[in-house]
């Protein structure tokens, strides 16, 4: 009663729920606490505009603080990347590409699906109104092929799904009515789990798996007379042999699960919406030279339109990728430089096609993931955007290349092949209809050279957990330098570690503002 006398209404919910007597939203986005003006006069360079990056410098301008952010490429985003008609990727040892996909065609290179549980970056698209749609990260309709089974046919996820389940079910009641199970379970919970089971995989009422209108018709019902024919059950033995597990379980993972997200019209909609808050605060072409430390700050060379440039300030904020911070020259403490040239990144590359939508008007298939279980290219990954329009940017191959049997593919055109084949191999002829291929492989492309962390080089030479080695150097601070980007937090490779990683170093970095300011004011 006195917090509500003081504070009224939302002071009492806080405080009711701090203490456990109300319920605590679990969706509720944990805000990042810098009071406005706590930044004011203090100086800090942001290294890099990707999503890190764009993030510190939006929060630290409405506290206050004085930032710049260098950015080496002339667009936001990092590897918040949208690729459109008339844009050019330029790789390192590789010819010039320049996609020609048409208007409102688009294909996000880098991060291409938010999960629903991402709750501050989701935040962030609230907050800057972008318009978010659904992302569908798995289809029923979509297909599983393995070369060596069922005569190289693809088969439809709801088949193996369906047809997998009925077949354990039917041999998990065969154990549970032989008696196979009288030790683990009592009388009555035989009973429940045959009931379970009947439901579980479709059986018949005598426990037998014949099939199941889950897993498809071969022949639709129609009016009239016409009942539709099941298709006939995948057989175990065959199932068992094309290992399709992978596939079929990964939409239980749980950044993958239902419901994921996507702004309309392009991944980059988040970066470009900071960068519209940012305006001159973000320095494009500005690639950075070396990082110093000086008696009280940082000092940054960097270079604009060739010329040398150089930027003092209090702080700085380093969102830039481990292997290019490894070639920039800087003054970082050894525990850094340490942990910079034993982070291993991983490569993996996206190939992406303009087509008409063979898959939604001949297959059925809108958004979600079919996956080919032999061969060098192992998914294509539908559009979720633009469903039942005339053309669409669909993506054929997504993995690392490394020591890959694609990654050993000769060259650029023989990796498209490979991505036109795996088309090829789940909808027989229809490749003819691919065209505009973009190849994005992030190890070779410059300002990133590599996807996101995979490991680090132990010094016993073997391939170590990053979050034992450099992540634990990478998350405290060197003197006045802060690094970020997702590489700094335990959710790699999405753009929530990245948000969550500026949050806590700007978190750290303010109460130190705090501290020196009342240190002065004692002086
Ligand atoms: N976020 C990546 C994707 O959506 C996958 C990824 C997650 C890669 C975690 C590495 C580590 O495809």
């Amino acid at each position: 009663m006195r917090v509500a006398g003081a504070g009224g209404y939302s002071a009492t919910f806080v405080t009711l729920q701090t203490l456990g007597l109300m319920p605590l939203a679990v969706s509720a986005a944990p805000k990042l606490q810098l009071a406005p003006g706590a930044g004011k006069g203090i100086k800090v360079v942001v290294l890099g505009a990707g999503i890190a990056g764009l993030v510190s410098a939006y929060e630290m301008g409405k506290a206050g603080f004085q930032c710049t952010v260098l950015e080496a490429r002339d667009r936001p985003g990092g590897r918040v990347w949208t690729v459109r008609g008339g844009d050019i990727v330029d790789s390192i040892g590789e010819a010039r590409q320049i996609a020609s996909f048409a208007g409102g065609n688009y294909f996000n290179a880098g991060a291409a699906r938010i999960p629903s549980i991402h709750k501050t970056i989701l935040g962030y698209c609230k907050d800057l109104g972008i318009a978010l749609e659904v992302e569908i990260n798995s289809s029923r309709s979509t297909l599983l092929v393995n070369d060596r089974d069922f005569g190289g046919k693809p088969v439809e996820q709801r088949q193996a799904i369906n047809d997998t389940r009925g077949h354990v079910s039917e041999l998990l009641a065969k154990c549970v009515t032989r008696g196979a199970l009288d030790q683990e379970l009592n009388g009555e919970d035989r009973e429940r789990m045959l009931g379970f089971l009947r439901a579980y995989g479709d059986l018949t009422s005598g426990l037998v798996y014949e099939g199941s209108e889950r897993a498809g018709f071969a022949r639709q019902p129609r009016a009239g007379f016409d009942a539709g024919e099941l298709r006939p059950p995948l057989d175990l033995h065959t199932l068992l042999d094309a290992r399709f597990w992978n596939a079929m379980l990964f939409e239980e993972g749980l950044d993958y699960q239902a419901t994921m997200f996507q702004p309309v019209g392009g991944m980059d909609r988040i970066p470009y919406a900071f960068a519209k808050k940012l305006g001159r605060v973000v320095q494009y072409g500005s690639p950075v030279k070396e990082i110093r430390k000086t008696a009280n700050g940082v000092r940054v060379i960097y270079s604009q339109r060739r010329d040398d440039k150089a930027i003092e300030a209090d702080y700085c904020i380093c969102a830039l990728p481990a292997p290019i911070l490894h070639s920039i020259p800087n003054d970082f403490a050894p525990r850094i430089r340490r942990a910079v040239a034993a982070t291993v990144y991983a490569d993996n590359y996206k190939i992406a096609w303009e087509s008409k939508r063979f898959w939604e008007t001949d297959f059925n298939i809108y958004g979600g993931i079919s996956w080919l279980s032999s061969g060098p290219v192992g998914l294509v990954w539908y559009p979720s955007g633009g469903l039942f329009s005339e053309t669409g940017v669909v993506l054929s191959g997504y993995g690392p290349e490394g020591t890959t049997e694609f990654g050993s593919l000769p060259a650029m055109e023989a990796k498209l092949n490979a991505s036109r084949a795996a088309v090829g191999r789940l909808h027989s002829g229809y490749d003819q209809h691919l065209r505009n291929p973009i190849y994005v492989s992030w190890g070779k492309i410059p300002y990133n050279q590599g996807s996101w962390v995979r490991g680090f080089s132990h010094p016993d030479g073997n391939e170590g957990d990053y979050y034992d080695g450099p992540y634990r150097e990478f998350i405290e601070p060197d003197d006045r330098i802060y690094f970020v980007g997702d590489h700094c937090s335990h959710i790699n490779a999405w753009m929530e570690g990245a948000v969550l990683s500026a949050h806590r170093a700007l978190e750290m970095m303010g109460e130190r503002v705090r501290a020196e300011g009342r240190a002065r004011a004692a002086n």
